[in-house]
């Protein structure tokens, strides 16, 4: 066989959740299991990449051949990010939360103290990493792939996302079945071109379909 169709090239991915403290130990998160996202990180490197996963606290285990790189915030994903960068290609597959509570307490909060009742949380908004890397002025890679987990109208908002986050493609899936966590993913890919329905699949094969199409975009396929 020849060279592997990703030779050379960087691939930065982030993956699974992100943990926003409220004191040392409590936290608001997400269900995102990372298996998705670590299954594209191995076959990109089944290809050839040299693959910079980025990922939020997860339970499986790191593809073989990735530099695994652990974070918990979604602010520490960010900088992350920022010290692996410049790559060829960013995917963005991490559920990153939206917001972290605005001062997370240095002791244990007693939720029941002296009869106060519940206190209020205050959130503070995240950095957006998939719309922060898309709009780099130097040093954006040549390909940023974002995902969009919907639970309705997922075409239509997957669009509407692409161009708000500025990335070039966007894997669009209904999360209103048993995707979250399980082994199976539908999904639609939103490009330049157009949207692509996939059949139902196992993520494995969600995830080697995928990085093809990285490798086609990447070595000039497919374009006019
Ligand atoms: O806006 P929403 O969270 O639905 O967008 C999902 C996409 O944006 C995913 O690719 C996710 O990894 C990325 N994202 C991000 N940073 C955030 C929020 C989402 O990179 N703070």
């Amino acid at each position: 066989s020849g060279p592997k169709p990703l030779e050379g090239r960087h691939v930065l991915l982030t993956a699974g959740p992100t943990r926003e403290p409220l004191d040392p130990v409590r936290y608001l998160s997400n269900h995102s299991s990372g298996r998705q996202g670590y299954a594209i990180a191995g076959a990109l490197a089944e290809l050839g990449a040299q693959v910079t996963l980025v990922s939020g606290p997860v339970s499986i285990a790191s593809p073989r051949g990735v530099d695994l790189v652990s974070v918990e915030t979604a602010r520490e994903m960010m900088a992350a990010c920022e010290a692996a960068l410049p790559a060829d290609v960013f995917v963005s597959v991490a559920a990153v939360a939206d917001w972290r509570p605005s001062s997370p307490a240095d002791r244990k909060l007693k939720l029941k103290d002296e009869g106060k009742g519940p206190p209020a949380l205050s959130l503070s908004e995240n950095p957006d990493i998939l719309s922060t890397i898309s709009r780099l002025e130097k040093g954006r890679p040549q390909l940023v792939v974002g995902f969009a987990a919907e639970t309705d109208t997922v075409e239509e908002n997957a669009l509407r996302k692409r161009a708000r986050k500025g990335c070039d493609w966007i894997v669009a899936n209904d999360v209103s079945g048993d995707v979250m966590g399980g082994a199976d993913n539908e999904i639609a890919l939103v490009t330049d071109a157009g949207v692509e329905n996939w059949p139902r699949m196992g993520k494995t094969a969600v995830a080697r379909r995928l990085a093809e199409r990285i490798a086609e975009d990447l070595n000039g396929k497919g374009k006019p």
